[in-house]
């Protein structure tokens, strides 16, 4: 059972509130002296005609205290002290019946929620800020699944605009067709960046390019069937890099796909009188709201991002019938989706509130001296490499005996990147610097890595155990508060999601990691003569292997039993 709605059910009985209302305003007491949870009586005043200060100590006598070892008021408060030993119980079997599903819920049963994640550009490379968002949009569509929802990851692409006729263009003139089977991504990036050079030389290499995405939008064949190589090639490039990643996408509907979808939208708001002429374009004016225009046909009458985004909202809606939809972008584009937004509530799409653009920051670098290939975009791969290759020298230094070292330092080398960028809130722009991240030690991936795998190795020495298991031995402080850590799983990814930042569970699972490496250094698990409580400490630290398994899952990284 959880305590929690044991104590709102135990409060409902004596008070006029909903238990669920109940349950969201108890609080946890900043220490550990205050109790265990908190009931604040000020919302009561009113109704009951009396002080907080009374109401609480009237009802702090009143409760059965069964299953508590007391409840007393402490001013306007009702603290309440779980019995240690059935809270332990409790929290330990559930999560040990509960096993990976444990943290799950049903809050979302019924609800389909679309979340937008990663979209790197076709024929461009995937960089750090396209993993940014890949990170961050996995964990939240990892914990709406697990609470129940219906998840649709959706990768819109960037597979559609003008440089579509320059990589044409430059294709004709200069592609290696060797290299191109070999890493198109690099191949393609070598000719666009080679056409920019030339078309400065030669300003008519642009008309050509100009002329060959018209052909693409007319549907020529030929030019078509180019366009789909390249981002046939690009798209397995960048899946090798999403099976690295352990991402996956129910959706690949990039720009492309809303070609033939947006003639219905841009129709629609010249119905209602939205669009009008401005500087030879067709824009939504939205100077009421403070905000420059939102484009919606350029001058030549052709269609543009912000197009592109008001036919794929639409398209979501009425596909999925969404509850939310979920934008990860990086916070440059918060205005573009600020004036999407608003057209869409203007064209009267009541669900426009649904949408949500969750931004972050940009990401830059300690020490410059990453080894990139292509100048200033530092590339996905590189970054990866980089990070697996070092932790690899760690591994290979330390004189452990480890199987399959290039496994563990792959799980080790990629979660420790994925942790970097979501142990911080995610507006702040992140600073990668190696040795914090790799190090195990501080608030890092590998560090709670570290304590995965010691626990493990605890278990794997157990062998042979007699005792019998019995909860109330584990008496202690440092016990406690670990079983009250991990008590908090299910708890901290519905905050996760009601603020969609995963930095608060990331930020829980260092917290597990510490109080377990806490317990762990101030007693013994193995080398004890009471068999019984030798018995019930290893459940505690079964328990802890699971909620850290269980957590690092959802946020994209991959546990290892030995490091
Ligand atoms: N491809 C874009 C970029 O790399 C991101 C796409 C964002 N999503 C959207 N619905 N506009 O900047």
């Amino acid at each position: 059972m959880d305590y929690k709605k044991k104590v709102a059910k135990l409060i409902s009985l004596e008070v006029e509130l909903e238990q669920e209302k109940i349950e969201q305003l108890i609080e946890i007491p900043p220490r550990s002296e205050m109790g265990d949870f908190a009931f604040p009586c000020f919302q009561l005043a009113k109704t009951m005609k009396k002080s907080p200060n009374m109401i609480a100590k009237e009802l702090s006598e009143k409760f059965n205290k069964e299953g508590f070892e007391k409840i007393e008021n402490l001013g306007p408060y009702v603290n309440f002290f779980a019995d240690k030993g059935s809270f332990t119980e409790n929290t330990i079997e559930k999560i040990l019946t509960e096993g990976d599903n444990y943290g799950a819920s049903n809050v979302g049963e019924g609800k389909t929620v679309c979340v937008e994640y990663s979209s790197p550009n076709i024929a461009k490379p995937f960089h750090v800020g396209h993993l940014f968002s890949t990170a961050i949009g996995n964990a939240l569509y990892n914990m709406y699944k697990k609470q129940g929802y219906t998840a649709v990851g959706i990768n819109h692409m960037g597979d559609w605009g003008t440089q579509f006729g320059k990589l044409i263009s430059a294709y004709h003139r200069w592609v290696d067709q060797e290299a191109l089977e070999k890493n198109a991504i690099d191949e393609l990036l070598r000719i666009y960046v080679k056409f920019h050079d030339e078309a400065e030389k030669d300003p008519s290499l642009e008309d050509e390019a100009r002329a060959y995405f018209k052909s693409l939008e007319d549907g020529d064949k030929e030019t078509e069937a180019l366009w789909k190589k390249f981002r046939d090639l690009s798209l397995k490039e960048f899946e090798r890099v999403y099976k690295i990643l352990g991402v996956e996408f129910d959706s690949y509907a990039g720009e492309a796909f809303y070609n033939d979808k947006m003639d219905v939208v841009v129709q629609e708001l010249r119905d209602k009188k939205l669009l009008v002429k401005s500087n030879g374009a067709q824009v939504v004016m939205l100077e009421d709201y403070n905000m420059p225009p939102c484009i919606v046909l350029k001058g030549d009458g052709a269609s543009i991002y912000a197009t592109r985004d008001l036919a794929a909202a639409n398209y979501r809606k009425n596909t999925y019938n969404f509850y939310k939809s979920i934008y990860v972008v990086g916070s440059p584009q918060a205005l573009h989706f600020k004036q999407v937004f608003k057209v869409l509530e203007l064209a009267g799409n009541e669900w426009a509130k649904d949408c949500v653009h969750v931004g972050f920051g940009l990401v830059k670098f300690a020490d410059r001296k990453l080894s990139t290939r292509k100048g200033e975009v530092v590339l996905l791969d590189d970054l990866i490499r980089e990070s697996v290759d070092k932790t690899l020298e760690v591994i290979n230094e330390s004189k452990k005996e480890i199987e399959n070292k290039e496994d563990v330092a792959k799980k080790i080398g990629v979660g420790a990147v994925i942790f970097n960028y979501l142990k911080n809130s995610r507006e702040k722009d992140i600073i990668f610097d190696w040795k914090e991240i790799l190090s195990f030690e501080g608030e890092t991936g590998p560090y709670v890595q570290y304590a995965y795998a010691r626990a493990r190795s605890i278990l794997r020495s157990a062998v042979d155990i007699q005792g019998r298991v019995n909860y109330s031995k584990l008496t202690t402080k440092e016990e406690f508060e670990l079983v009250k850590a991990l008590e908090g799983f299910n708890k901290n990814i519905l905050i996760a999601l009601d603020k969609l930042e995963p930095s608060i569970l990331t930020r829980y699972v260092i917290e597990v990691a510490k109080s377990f490496n806490k317990f762990y250094n101030a007693h013994s698990v193995l080398n004890l003569d009471d068999e019984d409580l030798k018995a019930t400490r290893l459940k505690l630290v079964e328990a802890t292997c699971q909620v850290i398994k269980n957590g690092l899952k959802l946020i994209g990284l991959e546990v290892v039993e030995r490091m």
